[in-house]
């Protein structure tokens, strides 16, 4: 890490000096400059607005909204809508959701938009055959995520439903590239998509999957968001669209009906909050255990002083043990509208309980799960995405979406276009043991009609005194928890920039089985993140049992510079590049104009960029081309030099 710092030093000195050297011909404003957070489009400093989504084309059509006068909660309806589109394998109107809402005056709510069980489901439904609780109709619960949404903009909207229906419409209609994150998805999920008619026909091409860079178009999809676009959620949830969705799940065997549909409800929760780092955490309550269970962990380590009780292997080693913690307590949590949890969610969120908790962990070693109380097994979901969004008056929105698994429950109901989840599967079942460990399943997580089942998803909004500062959560299933909980406490205890907190390579632990589980990754846009081996040697000493993985969580974070002057900082915009996706926001005020899709491969043709030696390359890139012709403003350009395989970038230089 020290070696990194000084090479960045170095570097961005270096970059500095050339910039001056080779571009005396261009006037740089020195402002500017100093924004070099890095080259990479994962990474935005705006003034106005930002979206932060996992898939770049998503962002962008989030931003427009933004930029029409759109809130944050206008631009998470038409982002996540595009998700479902371009990113189905994640989520989409056929799954679920939690939303967090800070709104500019002050007020926070929840919407819980997670997918409940069936009126006809029961306990012991998959009796005889627990792998149709894992995937096929039998595995869809009542989708909540189009619901939610047309419920936050009834409260919160200031553009027509229409206006955000529609780019994730066209989309659907004239088609999408297919992304290399996504292509991933598929051939990892390719046995199920080759079974189902409804994904086969939209994914497969001669009979084999399509490759990344094809054009794939969903035109039922289409059809059903124009009916959405046109009569409201009504058209899903009690008109055209429902009645084609639940006839084919029940062809399929699955037992939704349309008396689900109907009777869905979202829910405003009460988000928890904890003051920590002089700061206030807001998170999601129960069915979710993400916000609980992170401030357990951020109270347990709080005890050791930030930054240095969290530095190093030993602050590496202190955030495992109290993650265990955490994963063993959450197991007591799901629907408060089934199960109380209040005992356990006031327990999590005390920093007495914390104390207690603290006293149980050892510098020195590491324990078995019995140590930590872990008692029941829970089950987990990883087909999800994270969307984070400020707006130009600071409302902000922290949403994650998921339809459970890759594809859901691997069945695309072929009249309407939607992929469906299988968030059934997080439900726990008596007498199975799950095949990730052998302890026995939550009773408190078993299936009765209109639960929830228990979620990680951890949407995270920050505060500094009164103003925001923070947006945060990240997609990757039980893994969420950590992912987003090490984010945080990159940037705000260990004092890393937005980018690196986003960047460095992380630790996952979930208590059963007993493996701590150290990113080694090279993912599809050819970024490797992997531990250091010293740290693994000296996790390795204190008993920890590693184990590599090439995945783990995406996480979007957005970070407002307060100023003092101003209660309107720069926004600092990050998407994870585990997943190829990149944010969007605008610097200045801007003539509102329609959006459309853009591609990666029309940005590269417009990039200019000129070999100055060896080692140095200067680039120009027009950050903010789209394909059709508009206002001189939306060409933002962007200077970036290589150097030496760094690089770094100067945005908005006259
Ligand atoms: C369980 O259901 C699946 C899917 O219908 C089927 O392929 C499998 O044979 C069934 N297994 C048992 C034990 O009935
Ligand atoms: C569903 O639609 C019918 C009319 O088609 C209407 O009478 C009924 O109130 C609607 N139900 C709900 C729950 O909106
Ligand atoms: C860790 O320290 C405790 C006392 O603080 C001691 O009892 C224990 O044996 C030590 N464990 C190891 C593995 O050294
Ligand atoms: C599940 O795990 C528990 C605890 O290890 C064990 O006692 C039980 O036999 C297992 N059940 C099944 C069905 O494998």
């Amino acid at each position: 890490m020290q070696n990194e710092i000084m090479s960045s030093l170095f570097a961005s000195w270096l970059a500095i000096t050339l910039l001056y050297f080779f571009l005396s011909s261009f006037t740089l404003s020195a402002s500017n400059a100093s924004a070099f957070n890095s080259s990479r489009r994962e990474v935005i400093t705006v003034r106005r607005g930002v979206v932060a989504a996992d898939d770049g084309r998503c962002s962008r059509i989030g931003r427009d909204v933004l930029r029409e006068g759109g809130h944050a909660v206008d631009a998470s309806v038409a982002g996540a809508l595009c998700l479902g589109v371009v990113s189905p394998a994640s989520s989409g109107i056929g799954g679920g959701a939690f939303m967090l809402v800070r709104l500019a005056s002050g007020t926070v709510q929840a919407f819980d938009m997670r997918e409940s069980a069936p009126i006809k489901a029961s306990e012991n439904m998959y009796t005889g055959n627990a792998t149709l609780k894992f995937s096929g109709a039998l595995s869809v619960a009542v989708p909540g995520e189009l619901a939610g949404l047309h419920q936050a903009w009834k409260l919160y909207g200031r553009l027509p439903w229409k206006r955000l229906v529609k780019p994730a419409e066209r989309l659907a209609r004239k088609g999408f590239k297919i992304s290399r994150y996504l292509h991933m998805q598929m051939v990892k999920t390719e046995l199920g998509i080759m079974s189902d008619e409804g994904l086969r026909n939209l994914f497969t091409s001669r009979g084999a999957l399509m490759e990344p860079g094809h054009l794939c178009r969903n035109q039922k999809l289409a059809k059903t968001l124009q009916e959405i676009s046109e009569h409201g959620v009504e058209a899903f949830y009690n008109g055209s669209v429902g009645l084609n969705l639940v006839k084919d799940v029940q062809k399929a065997g699955g037992i939704l009906t349309m008396e689900d549909l109907r009777r869905y409800q979202v829910k405003l929760r009460e988000p928890i909050s904890a003051d920590i780092l002089g700061l206030k955490v807001l998170g999601m309550p129960p069915p979710s255990s993400g916000g609980a269970a992170m401030i357990l962990i951020l109270n347990i380590l709080a005890q050791y002083g930030f930054p240095l009780g969290v530095s190093g292997s030993l602050g590496i080693h202190r955030e495992i043990e109290a993650l265990k913690h955490a994963f063993a307590v959450r197991m007591a949590l799901d629907d408060p509208n089934f199960v109380s949890v209040k005992k356990v969610v006031s327990d999590m969120l005390s920093p007495k309980f914390a104390a207690e908790l603290k006293k149980t962990i050892f510098d020195n070693m590491t324990f078995g799960p019995n140590h930590y109380g872990g008692r029941w097994n829970l089950i987990q979901d990883h087909g999800t995405s994270h969307i984070s969004i400020v707006d130009s008056q600071r409302n902000a929105v922290s949403m994650t979406s998921t339809v459970n698994s890759y594809f859901g429950a691997q069945f695309l109901s072929p009249s309407t276009g939607i992929v469906l989840n299988n968030e059934m599967d997080d439900f726990s079942i008596p007498g199975a043991n799950s095949s990730a460990g052998n302890a026995p399943p939550a009773r408190a997580n078993f299936i009765r009609p209109f639960k929830r089942p228990l979620s990680s998803m951890t949407p995270t909004i920050v505060l500094k005194g009164e103003h925001l500062k923070a947006v945060v959560g990240a997609s990757g299933g039980s893994m969420i928890i950590a992912g987003t909980t090490e984010v945080f406490l990159n940037h705000f205890a260990r004092n890393m920039d937005p980018f690196s907190s986003v960047m460095a390579p992380r630790y996952y632990h979930e208590l059963i089985p007993n493996i701590l589980f150290y990113e080694n990754w090279t993912t599809v846009t050819g970024d490797h993140f992997e531990v250091p081996a010293e740290m693994r040697a000296a996790l390795q000493k204190k008993g920890h049992i590693l184990q590599g993985l090439a995945g783990g969580t995406i996480c979007q974070f957005v970070v407002q510079e307060l100023e003092t002057s101003s209660k309107f900082g720069e926004l600092v915009g990050v998407s994870d590049p585990r997943k190829g996706g990149y944010p969007a926001g605008w610097r200045q005020w801007g003539r509102p104009q329609a959006s459309s899709p853009s591609s990666e491969e029309s940005i590269r043709d417009f990039r200019h960029s000129h070999q100055v030696s060896d080692d140095v390359v200067l680039e120009l890139i027009p950050m903010d081309w789209r394909p059709e012709p508009g206002p001189k403003e939306t060409m933002v350009p962007l200077l970036r030099i290589c150097t030496a395989g760094i690089a770094f970038a100067f945005s908005q230089f006259a």
